[in-house]
């Protein structure tokens, strides 16, 4: 039978790279959502909507062709047939993001094509029904509160900019972390209207990989799938 991965937390835990690795180990389809929520961003920029202007930011994204790739081991993000999957990850769409993710009618649309990503993996798709891990800031409580296994992956504030400061400035030296550290901060207080991470909800198992490397990681987080 299929099994359904959700996997939550803040910017710098470790997620995507955690995520993907436990999918591709496990044979599993992988969906990223907060890239649908970067792709979203794009979508509307390139339109020259506003985005603060919560009807035509909703109405674009109602229409956003947007096609998500699934495959661990190179997932792709094809806006209006275009590969985006470098655009959305660019220090602009960074900044932008939470504007576009706080809008209510754009979570509602979005949800509804994760929620049928992952039934299109349940009975077929990419894994061949063998099952999907999701990975997002509301998939244990909101997308997939129904999810076989919910893993919420925690780090310290200070790990956390580490990580992020290796990834976008190549470095971890205190100059990198601080110009991180306002970005990534100011990022979770915007998004904090849509997730909160202090607290995992009922049934969700927190992995703290504050100390682990990547493997350690993904190992903690095989052995509560196991289990
Ligand atoms: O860069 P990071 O791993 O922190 O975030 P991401 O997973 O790429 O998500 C980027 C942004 O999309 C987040 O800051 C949220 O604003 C939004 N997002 C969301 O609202 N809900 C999700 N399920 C996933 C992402």
């Amino acid at each position: 039978p299929a099994v359904v991965i959700a996997v939550d937390g803040p910017s710098g835990s470790g997620k995507s790279s955690v995520s993907r690795a436990v999918a591709a180990r496990l044979g599993l389809a992988y969906l990223d959502t907060g890239a649908m929520y970067r792709a979203a961003t794009v979508w509307c920029t390139r339109r020259g909507t506003d985005l603060s202007d919560v009807a035509a930011v909703a109405a674009d994204v109602a229409s956003m062709p947007l096609e998500m790739g699934v495959d661990p081991e190179g997932p792709g993000v094809v806006l209006d047939g275009q590969d985006v999957a470098e655009e959305i990850r660019t220090t602009a769409v960074s900044a932008t993001v939470s504007k576009v993710a706080t809008n209510l009618e754009v979570r509602a649309e979005l949800k509804r094509r994760q929620r049928e990503a992952i039934d299109a993996e349940r009975t077929g798709g990419f894994s061949g029904g063998r099952g999907v891990l999701a990975e997002g800031r509301d998939i244990t409580t909101v997308v997939a509160p129904d999810a076989d296994v919910r893993i919420l992956l925690t780090a310290s504030e200070e790990a956390r900019l580490r990580r992020r400061a290796l990834d976008v400035h190549g470095a971890a030296d205190a100059s990198a972390v601080e110009a991180t550290r306002d970005q990534v901060l100011r990022r979770d207080r915007d998004d904090s209207t849509v997730s909160q991470f202090e607290v995992a909800a009922d049934g969700v198992v927190t992995v703290d990989s504050s100390d682990l490397d990547l493997e350690q990681t993904v190992d903690a987080v095989l052995a509560v799938v196991a289990k």
